[in-house]
């Protein structure tokens, strides 16, 4: 789709900028960044991609080509979450109105806009398409306003968009991953010092991503509900460890001591939460040794803590991680994103590529009788903006 024909069918005119977002694969660390524990992301080669230009109206005129739905609402009545005629936005437009709201709320000079967008990010899946969306547009604004902030405080905004105007509980990783990418390589991010480096994936191996299809709708309760079960068990752990903040703040061998004193679910969250911030560290260590068969091994004892501590699995994703111990060449995988639905991500040796991908495509097709989306996937850059 040529996407600045589209525009100029839109709106008569051609547009000034176009911004590229992607969405990211979460290569392990999962529900570890609101526990305020590193996460290893990589951007992915799937992005939104957004034609745009200033509009002198205050007004920000939406056209969502993949929904082919419309809308234009006031940067005056942000906080009403209403369209120009007064209506509710509807929800895919509160990503970007929650952007523009948080930037102004942050004292950014924000600027009328009309703008097209569309997207290869599978919506729901775990790839953070929203995410992709909200850095799109910011930094779409930024280079209308023409302010200075780095890429993770852009990332920063993005979020407050998601927590305070969308609704959503969410971390930092999918903003800062989407924000921050670098081509071929994986993100180390340490969420509490927001440090973080660029690791380069392991030499010779590929990242295959498996879409199970399986999409739920409550995934909002079930989240805040693992958030919730996180804090219940630091505010229990504190009578035995007062210095703690987060779950960050507990070792496997302390909470080993201390679990007894806790209540069996809230136990099995936290287990998760704690040795999945070693696997992380571990995972890193991997990278640096070059050492595929350790980062693999780790994203496996991932999916299963994820299936039996946390438990955000489902029967398709157990079965899709079931499947690639059978086939050639899969060094590791493990649902990805939030859970509950959505993807796998596999670890693939390249000269077995192809094969592992029908593999698991027939393998799949056999077990469960339904299909599975499998695609091969190129860790990228973060945003970016071309002027016109
Ligand atoms: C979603 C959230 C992230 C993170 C993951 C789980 O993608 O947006 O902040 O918590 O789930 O790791």
């Amino acid at each position: 789709m040529d996407i600045s024909a589209q525009f100029k069918h839109n709106f008569d005119c051609q547009p000034t900028h176009i911004s590229r977002a992607p969405g990211r694969v979460n290569l392990i660390g999962e529900h570890v960044d609101y526990n305020n524990g590193p996460v290893l992301p990589a951007a992915i080669d799937r992005t939104v991609i957004i034609a745009a230009a200033g509009s002198a109206d205050n007004t920000v005129h939406l056209h969502a080509l993949d929904l082919e739905e419309r809308v234009s609402f006031s940067l005056a009545s942000l906080e009403g979450k209403i369209d120009l005629t007064g209506n509710p936005l509807p929800d895919w437009a509160r990503y970007p109105a929650g952007v523009a709201w948080s930037l102004k709320v942050a004292g950014l000079d924000v600027r009328g806009l009309r703008a097209v967008y569309t997207s290869d990010v599978p919506i729901g899946a775990g790839l953070s398409s929203s995410a992709a969306v909200e850095v799109g547009f910011a930094a779409l604004w930024q280079a209308l306003g023409g302010w200075d902030i780095d890429r993770l405080e852009l990332a920063q905004l993005c979020q407050r968009a998601e927590n305070d105007y969308v609704g959503m509980p969410c971390g930092l990783m999918d903003q800062f991953a989407s924000a921050c990418g670098v081509e071929g390589h994986a993100l180390y991010f340490d969420t509490r010092s927001l440090e973080w480096l660029a690791a380069p994936l392991p030499p010779g191996t590929s990242i295959v991503i498996a879409d199970s299809g399986v999409r739920r709708s409550l995934i909002n309760s079930a989240y805040s509900e693992r958030r919730a079960s996180c804090e219940r068990a630091v505010d229990l752990l504190k009578e035995y460890l007062p210095d703690i903040r987060s779950l960050r703040d507990v070792s496997p061998i302390e909470l080993a001591a201390y679990s007894d004193y806790l209540p069996d679910e809230i136990r099995k969250r936290a287990e998760h939460i704690v040795k999945e911030i070693a696997r992380v560290d571990s995972a890193l260590n991997a990278l640096r040794r070059e050492d595929k068969r350790a980062f693999g091994a780790l994203m496996y004892s991932s999916h299963t803590s994820m299936r039996d501590l946390y438990e955000i699995s489902t029967p398709e994703l157990d079965t899709l991680v079931d499947l690639t111990r059978r086939l050639p060449g899969c060094l590791g995988a493990r649902l990805t994103g939030a859970g509950f639905g959505g993807c796998t991500v596999n670890l693939v040796e390249d000269p077995y590529v192809v094969e592992f991908m029908g593999g698991l495509e027939a393998g799949y097709k056999m077990e469960t009788g339904c299909q599975v989306q499998v695609y091969l996937c190129r860790a990228s850059q973060g945003v970016s903006i071309q002027e016109i």
